[in-house]
């Protein structure tokens, strides 16, 4: 039996409508400490929009979300964000003119904040920079630091955004589709650098990639028009039927 403390993240009932077109419809959900949990789901049936709700991109039409035991539901992106949620974009959103460091140092900043006054203080300026360099290692774009991200490779910029989401100091990254549009050689590199990098932490990922999927997830969840058809290990979730109907003509393995 799990305990609320188990949980990083729980939706109950959550729900919405744009302009009475219901997209999320009455989503329960659990993101355990420390998993990571895949979202898989046919294109349009709510993923980016359930990614929404949670990291307060627009609030719910219903229902609630908790993070850490505490209401996030309708907070802003950056209330959310200091409570510990960061989140990657399914479209690459990093600053093309900056370089990759300062790309990262934005991230550092803004966990920093205006609060410490750190930016002022040239030490504090050197650790900021310190730091920035060991995430700009960490997601191994060390050797790119002074490159305007607009330049880097396709894949090294969404490496740059997962540098982006772990500069802010979340312990919950949600990532979608990090993979999208990458050679299958381009796509394990990403995983591999994901499985690195969310050690310790807890991961929500949206994939349509399923060998991505089973191959990195612990949970699984699949949302099928706006509802959650099942949760489970990647076990669980081939020998489910209801997947299995709803993706029939799709392999399952
Ligand atoms: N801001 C919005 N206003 C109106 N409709 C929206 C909005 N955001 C999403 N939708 C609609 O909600 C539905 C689900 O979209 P969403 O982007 O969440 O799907 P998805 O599961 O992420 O799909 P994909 O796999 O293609 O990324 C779509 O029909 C979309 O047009
Ligand atoms: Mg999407």
């Amino acid at each position: 039996m799990s305990t609320a403390s188990d949980n990083v993240l729980v939706a109950r009932d959550l729900q919405k409508s744009f302009g009475g077109l219901s997209i999320v419809k009455g989503v329960d959900l659990e993101v355990r400490r420390g998993e990571r949990h895949a979202i898989l789901g046919p294109n349009g049936a709510g993923k980016s929009t359930l990614f929404n709700l949670f990291s307060g991109a627009f609030p719910p039409s219903a229902g609630s979300i908790e993070l850490n035991g505490r209401p996030i539901g309708g907070l802003s992106p950056e209330q959310i964000n200091r409570a510990g949620l960061a989140r990657s974009f399914q479209i690459t959103n990093v600053f093309g003119k900056l370089s990759a460091l300062e790309n990262i140092r934005m991230g550092v900043l803004a966990r920093h904040g205006v609060r410490f006054n750190l930016w002022r203080r040239v030490s504090g300026m050197q650790a900021i920079n310190d730091e920035a360099r060991a995430l700009l290692e960490q997601v191994r774009l060390g050797h790119r630091a002074d490159t305007p991200a607009a330049d880097l490779t396709y894949s090294e910029q969404r490496s740059l955004e997962i540098g982006m989401t772990l500069a802010t100091g979340a312990e919950m990254i949600l990532l979608d589709e990090p993979t999208a549009g990458m050679s299958r050689a381009e796509a394990a590199y990403i995983v591999e650098l994901i499985r690195q990098v969310t050690v310790g932490k807890t991961l929500m990922m949206v994939e349509h990639d399923m060998s991505v999927v089973f191959g990195l997830c612990d949970r699984i969840s699949v949302l099928v028009y706006g509802k959650i058809l099942a949760t489970g290990t990647p076990d669980e979730i081939r020998a489910n039927r209801d997947v299995q109907e709803a993706y029939l003509g799709e392999e399952v393995h």
